[in-house]
Protein backbone atom coordinates (compact mmCIF):
# COMPACT_ATOMS: atom_id res chain seq x y z
CA UNK A 1 0.00 0.00 0.00
CA UNK A 2 2.63 2.30 0.67
CA UNK A 3 4.46 3.64 -2.40
CA UNK A 4 8.63 3.55 -2.29
CA UNK A 5 10.26 6.80 -2.47
CA UNK A 6 13.86 6.37 -3.56
CA UNK A 7 15.22 10.18 -2.86
CA UNK A 8 18.73 11.60 -3.49
CA UNK A 9 20.29 14.03 -0.85
CA UNK A 10 23.32 15.78 -3.00
CA UNK A 11 24.80 17.47 0.44
CA UNK A 12 26.85 20.12 -0.37
CA UNK A 13 27.52 18.92 -3.89
CA UNK A 14 26.65 20.35 -7.03
CA UNK A 15 26.39 23.73 -8.10
CA UNK A 16 23.94 24.47 -10.52
CA UNK A 17 25.80 23.94 -13.71
CA UNK A 18 27.10 20.17 -12.57
CA UNK A 19 23.43 19.66 -11.25
CA UNK A 20 21.92 20.91 -14.18
CA UNK A 21 24.22 17.91 -16.45
CA UNK A 22 24.03 15.39 -13.54
CA UNK A 23 19.99 15.57 -13.32
CA UNK A 24 19.88 15.32 -17.03
CA UNK A 25 21.97 12.21 -16.68
CA UNK A 26 19.61 10.89 -14.93
CA UNK A 27 16.23 11.97 -16.36
CA UNK A 28 17.90 10.69 -19.53
CA UNK A 29 18.57 6.87 -18.14
CA UNK A 30 14.37 6.59 -17.70
CA UNK A 31 13.59 8.30 -21.04
CA UNK A 32 10.50 6.66 -22.81
CA UNK A 33 9.84 4.40 -19.37
CA UNK A 34 8.18 4.93 -16.68
CA UNK A 35 8.36 4.36 -12.79
CA UNK A 36 5.57 3.13 -9.87
CA UNK A 37 7.95 4.61 -7.78
CA UNK A 38 8.37 7.94 -6.66
CA UNK A 39 11.61 9.55 -7.43
CA UNK A 40 13.25 13.03 -6.11
CA UNK A 41 16.46 14.70 -5.47
CA UNK A 42 17.18 17.30 -3.30
CA UNK A 43 20.53 19.50 -4.48
CA UNK A 44 21.85 22.54 -2.57
CA UNK A 45 19.53 25.24 -2.94
CA UNK A 46 21.54 27.09 -5.60
CA UNK A 47 21.19 24.38 -7.49
CA UNK A 48 17.25 23.49 -7.25
CA UNK A 49 16.48 25.53 -10.20
CA UNK A 50 18.90 23.54 -12.29
CA UNK A 51 17.70 20.42 -11.36
CA UNK A 52 14.16 21.49 -11.65
CA UNK A 53 14.09 22.36 -15.41
CA UNK A 54 15.85 19.25 -16.27
CA UNK A 55 13.21 17.61 -14.61
CA UNK A 56 10.44 19.27 -16.27
CA UNK A 57 8.17 16.65 -17.72
CA UNK A 58 9.44 13.65 -16.29
CA UNK A 59 8.37 11.99 -13.62
CA UNK A 60 11.53 13.19 -10.72
CA UNK A 61 10.68 15.46 -8.14
CA UNK A 62 12.73 18.46 -6.66
CA UNK A 63 13.42 18.73 -2.57
CA UNK A 64 15.47 20.79 -0.66
CA UNK A 65 17.84 19.72 2.28
CA UNK A 66 17.00 21.99 4.75
CA UNK A 67 14.34 25.26 5.76
CA UNK A 68 13.86 27.64 8.13
CA UNK A 69 10.62 27.92 10.46
CA UNK A 70 9.75 31.86 9.42
CA UNK A 71 8.27 33.04 6.18
CA UNK A 72 10.50 35.69 5.93
CA UNK A 73 12.41 38.59 7.40
CA UNK A 74 15.78 39.84 8.64
CA UNK A 75 17.65 35.70 8.57
CA UNK A 76 20.41 36.33 7.11
CA UNK A 77 21.30 33.06 5.09
CA UNK A 78 18.02 31.15 5.54
CA UNK A 79 15.37 30.12 3.09
CA UNK A 80 11.62 29.54 3.91
CA UNK A 81 9.27 27.57 2.73
CA UNK A 82 6.83 29.62 0.48
CA UNK A 83 10.83 30.39 -1.36
CA UNK A 84 11.01 26.33 -1.76
CA UNK A 85 7.25 25.93 -2.99
CA UNK A 86 7.98 28.59 -5.79
CA UNK A 87 11.26 26.88 -6.91
CA UNK A 88 8.99 24.07 -7.58
CA UNK A 89 10.06 21.84 -4.13
CA UNK A 90 7.87 19.18 -3.05
CA UNK A 91 9.98 18.20 -0.28
CA UNK A 92 12.04 18.93 2.50
CA UNK A 93 14.73 17.21 4.54
CA UNK A 94 14.71 18.00 8.20
CA UNK A 95 17.39 16.86 10.74
CA UNK A 96 19.43 15.59 8.66
CA UNK A 97 22.47 14.22 11.01
CA UNK A 98 24.80 16.25 9.46
CA UNK A 99 22.56 19.35 10.72
CA UNK A 100 22.18 18.22 14.12
CA UNK A 101 25.81 17.52 14.65
CA UNK A 102 27.47 20.46 12.82
CA UNK A 103 24.89 23.22 12.85
CA UNK A 104 23.37 22.24 16.07
CA UNK A 105 20.16 21.34 15.40
CA UNK A 106 17.99 19.78 18.33
CA UNK A 107 14.90 17.33 18.20
CA UNK A 108 12.96 20.62 18.95
CA UNK A 109 14.09 22.40 16.33
CA UNK A 110 13.85 19.66 14.17
CA UNK A 111 10.28 19.20 15.08
CA UNK A 112 9.33 22.79 14.75
CA UNK A 113 10.65 22.74 11.22
CA UNK A 114 9.14 19.39 10.22
CA UNK A 115 6.01 20.70 11.73
CA UNK A 116 6.42 24.26 9.66
CA UNK A 117 6.90 22.20 6.61
CA UNK A 118 3.59 20.36 6.62
CA UNK A 119 1.59 23.06 7.56
CA UNK A 120 3.11 24.85 4.63
CA UNK A 121 1.70 21.85 2.43
CA UNK A 122 4.97 20.72 1.67
CA UNK A 123 6.31 17.36 2.44
CA UNK A 124 8.39 16.69 5.12
CA UNK A 125 11.45 14.06 5.47
CA UNK A 126 12.46 14.08 8.81
CA UNK A 127 15.79 11.97 9.44
CA UNK A 128 16.40 10.44 12.89
CA UNK A 129 19.21 7.98 14.04
CA UNK A 130 21.85 7.16 16.20
CA UNK A 131 25.72 7.11 16.39
CA UNK A 132 27.63 4.10 17.20
CA UNK A 133 28.29 4.65 20.43
CA UNK A 134 24.80 4.83 21.01
CA UNK A 135 23.89 2.17 19.56
CA UNK A 136 26.80 -0.02 21.07
CA UNK A 137 25.30 0.96 24.77
CA UNK A 138 22.36 -0.62 23.69
CA UNK A 139 20.55 2.90 23.45
CA UNK A 140 19.47 3.36 19.56
CA UNK A 141 15.75 2.49 20.32
CA UNK A 142 15.85 5.15 23.26
CA UNK A 143 17.45 8.10 21.12
CA UNK A 144 15.18 6.87 17.87
CA UNK A 145 11.95 7.45 20.00
CA UNK A 146 13.00 10.88 21.36
CA UNK A 147 13.81 12.14 17.67
CA UNK A 148 10.83 10.51 16.50
CA UNK A 149 8.27 11.80 19.61
CA UNK A 150 9.74 15.32 19.40
CA UNK A 151 8.13 15.42 16.16
CA UNK A 152 5.02 13.37 16.63
CA UNK A 153 3.90 15.87 19.75
CA UNK A 154 3.55 18.98 17.06
CA UNK A 155 1.78 16.86 14.25
CA UNK A 156 -2.35 15.88 14.37
CA UNK A 157 -4.36 14.38 11.97
CA UNK A 158 -3.91 12.61 9.25
CA UNK A 159 -0.37 13.46 8.11
CA UNK A 160 0.50 10.67 5.91
CA UNK A 161 0.62 12.15 2.58
CA UNK A 162 3.19 14.76 3.55
CA UNK A 163 5.47 13.09 6.46
CA UNK A 164 7.99 10.42 5.83
CA UNK A 165 10.67 9.69 8.31
CA UNK A 166 13.98 8.70 7.53
CA UNK A 167 15.85 6.24 9.25
CA UNK A 168 19.34 6.71 8.94
CA UNK A 169 21.90 5.60 11.26
CA UNK A 170 24.62 7.94 11.87
CA UNK A 171 27.62 5.19 11.83
CA UNK A 172 26.21 3.85 8.49
CA UNK A 173 26.65 7.55 6.52
CA UNK A 174 29.29 7.70 3.78
CA UNK A 175 31.08 5.01 5.66
CA UNK A 176 30.22 2.19 3.19
CA UNK A 177 29.37 0.37 5.97
CA UNK A 178 25.21 -0.32 5.94
CA UNK A 179 22.69 -1.75 8.58
CA UNK A 180 21.82 -5.03 8.12
CA UNK A 181 18.62 -5.68 6.68
CA UNK A 182 17.63 -7.16 9.77
CA UNK A 183 18.89 -4.07 12.00
CA UNK A 184 17.11 -1.74 9.59
CA UNK A 185 13.61 -3.67 9.85
CA UNK A 186 13.94 -3.42 13.47
CA UNK A 187 14.60 0.06 13.97
CA UNK A 188 11.71 0.89 10.76
CA UNK A 189 9.27 -1.54 12.73
CA UNK A 190 10.13 0.07 16.36
CA UNK A 191 9.28 3.34 14.28
CA UNK A 192 5.96 2.34 13.01
CA UNK A 193 4.82 1.55 16.80
CA UNK A 194 5.42 4.64 17.69
CA UNK A 195 3.66 6.03 14.60
CA UNK A 196 0.95 3.96 15.62
CA UNK A 197 0.60 5.11 19.51
CA UNK A 198 0.13 8.41 17.76
CA UNK A 199 -2.07 7.93 15.18
CA UNK A 200 -3.37 4.51 15.39
CA UNK A 201 -2.76 1.90 12.86
CA UNK A 202 -4.70 2.86 9.57
CA UNK A 203 -2.46 6.16 9.48
CA UNK A 204 0.85 4.42 10.33
CA UNK A 205 0.47 1.84 7.70
CA UNK A 206 0.55 5.20 5.61
CA UNK A 207 3.63 6.65 6.38
CA UNK A 208 6.86 5.69 4.31
CA UNK A 209 9.64 4.93 6.73
CA UNK A 210 13.03 5.71 4.43
CA UNK A 211 16.62 3.93 4.69
CA UNK A 212 19.52 5.83 4.55
CA UNK A 213 23.71 5.41 5.07
CA UNK A 214 25.43 3.45 2.70
CA UNK A 215 22.63 2.47 -0.08
CA UNK A 216 23.87 1.52 -3.08
CA UNK A 217 22.44 -0.95 -6.12
CA UNK A 218 24.46 -3.88 -4.63
CA UNK A 219 22.67 -3.48 -1.34
CA UNK A 220 19.45 -1.85 -2.19
CA UNK A 221 17.50 -5.15 -3.10
CA UNK A 222 17.78 -6.88 0.50
CA UNK A 223 17.03 -3.58 2.23
CA UNK A 224 14.11 -2.56 0.65
CA UNK A 225 12.67 -6.12 0.64
CA UNK A 226 12.35 -5.60 4.45
CA UNK A 227 8.14 -5.16 5.60
CA UNK A 228 8.80 -1.80 6.51
CA UNK A 229 11.73 -0.11 4.50
CA UNK A 230 9.84 2.03 2.10
CA UNK A 231 12.21 3.64 0.30
CA UNK A 232 15.43 4.81 0.32
CA UNK A 233 17.16 8.15 1.60
CA UNK A 234 20.62 8.16 -0.89
CA UNK A 235 23.89 10.44 -0.16
CA UNK A 236 26.65 9.08 -2.33
CA UNK A 237 25.23 6.35 -4.80
CA UNK A 238 22.20 9.53 -6.01
CA UNK A 239 25.79 11.45 -7.74
CA UNK A 240 25.95 8.78 -10.00
CA UNK A 241 23.18 8.68 -12.52
CA UNK A 242 23.77 4.74 -13.18
CA UNK A 243 23.53 4.13 -9.16
CA UNK A 244 20.49 5.70 -8.90
CA UNK A 245 18.33 5.02 -11.46
CA UNK A 246 19.58 1.27 -10.63
CA UNK A 247 18.06 1.85 -7.38
CA UNK A 248 14.93 3.14 -8.95
CA UNK A 249 14.89 0.18 -11.25
CA UNK A 250 15.66 -2.12 -8.16
CA UNK A 251 12.13 -0.69 -6.14
CA UNK A 252 10.15 -1.82 -9.30
CA UNK A 253 11.05 -5.15 -9.20
CA UNK A 254 9.93 -5.60 -5.19
P1 LIG B 1 25.43 7.98 2.04
O1 LIG B 1 24.43 7.27 1.14
O2 LIG B 1 26.49 8.68 1.28
O3 LIG B 1 25.91 7.10 3.14
O4 LIG B 1 24.59 9.16 2.75
C1 LIG B 1 23.40 8.85 3.37
C2 LIG B 1 22.74 10.12 3.76
O5 LIG B 1 23.17 10.80 4.67
C3 LIG B 1 21.54 10.53 3.02
O6 LIG B 1 20.90 11.59 3.63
Amino acid sequence: MRTFLIAGNWKMNAGPSEAGKLAKEIAGTWKGKTFSSEALICPPFVSIAAVSKEFEGTQFKVGAQNVHTEDNGAYTGEISTSMLKDANCEYVIVGHSERREYFHETSELVAQKGKKVIDDGLKAIVCVGEVLEERKAGKHEDVVKEQVNAVLDLLDGDVSDQFVIAYEPVWAIGTGETATPEQAQEMHKFIRSLLTEKFGDDISQKIRILYGGSMKPENSEELLSQTDVDGGLIGGASLKADSFSKIIEISESI
